[in-house]
């Protein structure tokens, strides 16, 4: 029988559109992991899927004006499309909303209800006298108690990674109303999680192959005693409390999403008895991916929880990375730091996006990404060293071919030639093993780098001038390089692996071989190029200017709108603006402001406006950007080294740059997030502001 494995990634929210962290974090190392186990012809079951309940969901709906069902049907749609476009497969992506899952779930807490692992008890939660609600985990935020971060949620502190009780934040306030809440006693269901702290030192002490950040959490995690969990929530969108005293209650979506793991085996295999025996057989071992984040959820309460159940086996690897930084930050939905998928995809091919990832994959330690240095690797190191040296060996044994294995005829660089490959193919399999994906990446670039030196110095060409002995050694190394690093990089590069491979009359997927000997090298195709390079645009339209208000009266045909005459250097200009509730006529005329110039005309309220003004709004006023004090009407707003085009663009173009307000010492700045960096706003070297009560993150329109 072959072996088995279960192979998780984290089930991701779906209340936003994934990013290139998440990327990072769990799934493009997942991918390679699961391919790799399917090249290795082992029975691989992998699950994911939408975690569509609990506060994150509802907390974007309510600020969508959405409803929960709304936002999670909406971002599912969007990210399922996401791992397509990427060629990141499972066998089945759940929604945590299907009955199927439901339905597990309450079969799950059923039997640790029966193990004498869940109790009714009181505790006392946050009530917002407010909003007449209880406030669940991210309905509240205050300061950390382990790291003194300012914005940790109820459930956890993204800074420091704490996992915290509501009742622990400092200075907690309700998110809707900003007021602070009261403390008030309610009924909830509670994990016994106390009573497991013996069964979990030894399971994480058993662990000895897992990576050393998960350990160090876990350690730490339990070092301070496991307390018993609250797994219900005073909640209206979620898996219901499966007991008629809880009415109205909803299971913590975390308690609720991990059992999705199960929830999804089940579902692929179409029957629930096949699943728990994959899921009980100790030969079957189960690997989690995920971003640090989610550590202490998977080894620990996951495990505890399947202690509790009796009849499953424990997490064998947790395969959790760093966070891919963004000059400095930590890639965060909710922040709107980094890169979204769905912009991305526009851009790039998807397995450059993927070769990116794995070439600067946070294993071990956090990473830096900027796209100036991933489309920099693309060209250098996938194009000019893999895609180069295929495109050169495949011509040269398309043209010369086929040849035959024979060893008598190797001179000293082949030799060496074949041996490296070897190596380099050994230990990319050893690394992917043991979940190492960036060091066998690491070894299979360096086999791509080196076949380039090969070919430097054994000169096939010359070696090819006439058809003999010596063509066809080095034809043979050739496409044993080739065939060795094609073969590896199915699991990294899946489309452009199976192209080489077909060229050279291998069927894909082609089953990763230990111990290569391969008689006849022929490419049966000719090859095409592999590659196209990025080439780097860094011109952007978004032509901004300081103007200086002339005139500002109402408009004759709405109340909140004002127009504006104004005086851009040596031009003049009317524009329309719905500043009227914050700004009185006065307070505007002789002013220096911000505007786009390259904006569409746009006929308001039969009024044509010709640009628009910058601003942002905070607590329902709008504040103004101004320009620097000595700076004159007409002057262009730099943006770092972009090349500014004033070609005319749309509102809806305008609306796809990310301006926004960001703090730098005691002044609100404005900036611009572009590929990757933030470039500060400015005319003459000097900062654009906006007024000091302005917090950052906010949206500059
Ligand atoms: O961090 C997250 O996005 C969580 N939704 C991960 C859940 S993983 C597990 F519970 F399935
Ligand atoms: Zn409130």
């Amino acid at each position: 029988m072959k072996e088995r494995r279960l192979i998780f990634s984290a089930l991701p929210y779906a209340n936003g559109p994934l990013h290139l962290g998440h990327m990072a974090g769990a799934y493009v190392p997942y991918d390679a992991f699961r391919r790799f186990n399917i090249l290795m012809d082992r029975e691989v079951i992998s699950v994911s899927g939408s975690d569509e309940h609990g506060t994150p969901i509802t907390v974007r709906a309510m600020k969508e004006n959405k409803t929960p069902e709304e936002i999670a049907k909406y971002y599912h749609k969007i990210n399922k499309e996401i791992f397509e476009k990427m060629y990141i497969e499972f066998s089945t992506y759940i929604e945590t909303s299907w009955e199927i899952h439901k339905e597990t779930v309450f079969n799950f807490i059923k039997r640790l209800m029966e193990n004498g692992y869940i109790y009714k008890g009181k505790m006392v939660q946050p009530y917002c006298e407010h909003d007449k609600m209880f406030l669940p985990d991210r309905y509240i935020t205050g300061k950390c108690p382990r790291c003194g971060y300012e914005k940790a949620r109820g459930d956890q502190c993204e800074n420091c990674g704490a996992t915290l009780e509501p009742s622990e934040l400092i200075d907690p306030v309700c998110i809707i109303c900003k007021n602070p809440p009261v403390f008030k006693e309610t009924d909830h269901l509670f994990f016994k999680l106390s009573a497991l702290q013996k069964e979990m030192e030894s399971y994480i002490n058993s662990n000895e192959h897992w990576r050393e950040n998960v350990i160090f959490f876990s350690k730490n995690f339990i070092s301070s005693g496991l307390k018993d969990r609250p797994i219900t929530r005073d909640l209206e969108w979620g898996v219901d409390a499966p007991f008629p005293e809880m009415k109205g209650k909803k299971i913590y979506v975390w308690f609720e999403a991990l059992i999705g793991y199960l929830t999804g085996t089940r579902v692929t295999l179409n029957s629930f008895k096949d699943a728990e025996n994959w899921w009980s057989d100790p030969e079957v071992k189960q690997y989690y991916f995920m971003g640090k984040d989610n550590i202490p959820f998977h080894s620990i309460i996951w495990p505890a929880m399947l202690i509790a159940h009796g009849n499953y086996q424990l997490p064998y690897f947790i395969a959790a990375n760093e966070y891919l930084n963004f000059q400095g930050s930590k890639f965060s939905k909710s922040a709107n730091v980094g890169f979204f998928m769905p912009e991305l995809l526009d851009k790039y091919d998807p397995e450059y996006l993927r070769f990116g990832i794995y070439y600067n994959l946070p294993e071990g330690h956090d990473s830096d990404f900027s796209i100036e240095e991933f489309e920099n690797k693309v060209n250098t190191e996938l194009i000019d060293k893999y895609g180069n040296f295929i495109n050169r060996a495949l011509i040269l044994l398309f043209k010369n071919g086929p040849v035959s294995f024979d060893e008598s005829l190797f001179n000293e660089i082949d030799i060496e030639a074949m041996k490296i490959a070897r190596q380099k193919h050994n230990s990319f399999i050893e690394n992917m093993e043991k979940v190492r994906i960036r060091d066998a990446f690491r070894e299979w670039m360096e086999l791509a780098r080196y076949a380039n030196v090969y070919i430097t110095n054994r000169k096939p060409w010359d070696a090819c001038k006439t058809r003999g002995p010596n063509c066809s050694a080095s034809l043979y190394t050739l496409g044993f390089l080739s065939y060795i690093l094609a073969m590896d990089a199915q699991v990294f590069l899946p489309k452009s692996s199976e192209k080489v491979l077909n060229w050279m009359g291998f069927t894909t997927p082609l089953r990763i071989n230990t111990d290569p000997q391969i008689p006849v090298f022929k490419v049966v195709t000719k090859p095409e190029k592999l590659y196209e390079k990025i080439q780097s645009k860094e011109a952007i339209p978004l032509d901004l200017v300081v103007a200086e208000i002339i005139n500002a009266k109402p408009h004759p045909n709405a109340d909140k709108l004002y127009v504006l005459d104004l005086n851009i250097g040596n031009e003049n200009r009317t524009i329309v603006s719905g500043i009227r509730d914050s700004y009185t006529e006065t307070e505007l005329v002789g002013r220096k402001i911000v505007i786009i110039r390259n904006l569409k005309p746009a006929n308001i309220r039969s009024i044509t406006s010709n640009g628009m003004l910058l601003a942002t709004e905070y607590e329902g006023k709008t504040y103004l950007l101004t320009p620097p004090e000595k700076s004159k009407p007409g002057d262009k707003v730099t943006l770092d080294d972009l090349e500014i085009i004033n070609q005319e663009i749309s509102i809806e173009e305008f609306k796809k740059f990310s301006l926004q307000t960001q703090r730098e010492g005691n002044q609100t700045i404005a900036v611009l997030y572009h590929k990757g960096r933030k470039i500060p706003l400015k005319v003459n070297d000097e900062n654009i502001v906006v007024d000091d009560k302005v917090p950052e993150g906010l949206k500059i329109k």
